[in-house]
């Protein structure tokens, strides 16, 4: 079956080349998908399968019936959306939308969705469940994933699996990774309301400026003091602002910060600790405070058995030398893990890197992917797929 999925790949990969650089030229924003959620139906169309449009919003769904032999329902999950970064990087497929750039990869997550499913949709009724492929928009502003569940795109889904590029890797490469992979994101913002003063008389006031450089540094020593240091929480207070002269006491200071998390009961402690710390800091000192915590996308954990399918794919498919175990997850966040409440599922990340040139990070105008890496992608997906419904 194997031989069969690389050379479907191999008969294919002109027509996904071609795909992926129509994506890559017409980008649109979160959640204004409209071109590239026509263009992917259409693609779908063409494969043979009835494609929904509108799904959460700028979202496309598909699904094959396969042999109706096993009922459980099998997903694939890709993201479509780019960002609002002007590219530079000179190629002849280049953005034609001013300002707009998939400097994220989406262009190839999609190509490799659209892939998987005409390499499935040729095995039909050698494959015994139903796939269901999930094109999602909004991914950049975390909010797609949610907009796809909302409209049923999980229900009856035993399992899902996704990709991200990833730019350190070699294309050819495919690194995976157990448990962890991303972080949770969340937002923070604090108000501190003191007592405005003459700023030689302290004692007649309550200095908001004061108040908050000891929530500042109390909520960093707490961290390090009383979590748990193997469950790591980063806290960035990344805006301050608050008094009006040098010599008036200040009244009133908002914050607003960033808190990242990678154990989901530490996910689910984060607010309630954080606002404990800073309202009793403040009460200690005779200040009000309001603490506003939005607790964001959790963070995307890798099911064990599924992880060890994808592995075990990616070894048959590419040999042992092309996959690497990541011994890191990052702290980046990616709404995948949206799906991941829903039911388990895991997501590898495709290397893209072009040899022997600089590779520029995710999100930098001048981002650019090997594209031999759309093929390495397509089978591992596709294989993994195969192997879900004949290994487990
Ligand atoms: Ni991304």
């Amino acid at each position: 079956m194997l031989d069969r999925i690389h050379s479907i790949a191999t008969e294919l990969a002109p027509r996904l080349i071609e795909i992926r650089r129509h994506l890559h030229a017409h980008p649109e924003l979160s959640g204004k998908e409209y071109q590239t959620s026509t263009y992917i139906a259409g693609v779908l169309s063409a494969a043979g399968l009835h494609a929904e449009e509108a799904v959460g919003k700028t979202g496309v769904v598909a699904e094959l019936p396969g042999a109706g032999t096993d009922d459980r329902l099998l997903a694939i999950r890709t993201d479509m959306d780019a960002l609002p970064i002007s590219e530079n990087t000179r190629l002849p497929f280049s953005s034609k939308h001013q300002g707009v750039m998939h400097a994220c990869g989406h262009d190839v997550h999609t190509t490799v969705g659209l892939g998987t499913a005409m390499i499935l949709a040729q095995l039909g009724v050698e494959i015994p469940g139903k796939t269901r492929f999930i094109f999602q928009p909004a991914e950049e502003i975390a909010q797609g994933a949610a907009w796809m569940v909302a409209d049923g795109a999980m229900k009856e889904v035993d399992s899902i699996f996704s990709l991200h590029v990833f730019p350190s890797i070699p294309a050819g490469s495919i690194g995976i990774r157990y448990g962890a992979l991303t972080a949770a994101a969340d937002d923070l913002e604090i108000t501190i309301i003191g007592e405005a003063g003459h700023g030689a008389r302290p004692h007649e006031a309550i200095d908001a400026i004061w108040i908050a450089a000891q929530v500042v540094t109390g909520l960093q020593q707490a961290i390090s003091r009383t979590q748990n240091p193997l469950r790591p929480i980063v806290l960035t207070i990344g805006t301050i602002s608050g008094g009006r002269a040098h010599n008036i006491i200040a009244d009133r200071v908002e914050m607003s910060g960033t808190v990242r998390s990678l154990h989901p009961e530490t996910h689910q402690l984060l607010p309630a600790w954080i606002e404990q710390i800073v309202t009793d800091i403040c009460r200690t000192y005779g200040a009000k405070c309001q603490v506003n915590y939005r607790r964001g996308v959790p963070s995307v954990q890798n099911d064990i058995a599924l992880t060890q399918i994808l592995e075990s794919s990616a070894r048959a498919a590419w040999g042992n030398d092309k996959i690497q175990i990541l011994p890191e997850p990052s702290l980046g966040a990616e709404d995948f893990s949206v799906y991941l409440q829903h039911a388990p599922g895991a997501m590898f990340r495709l290397g893209v890197g072009v040899a022997d040139a600089k590779n520029y990070p995710l999100h930098h105008p001048q981002f650019m992917v090997d594209e031999s890496a759309i093929i390495t992608g397509v089978v591992t997906m596709a294989y993994t797929a195969y192997q879900y419904w004949h290994q487990s």
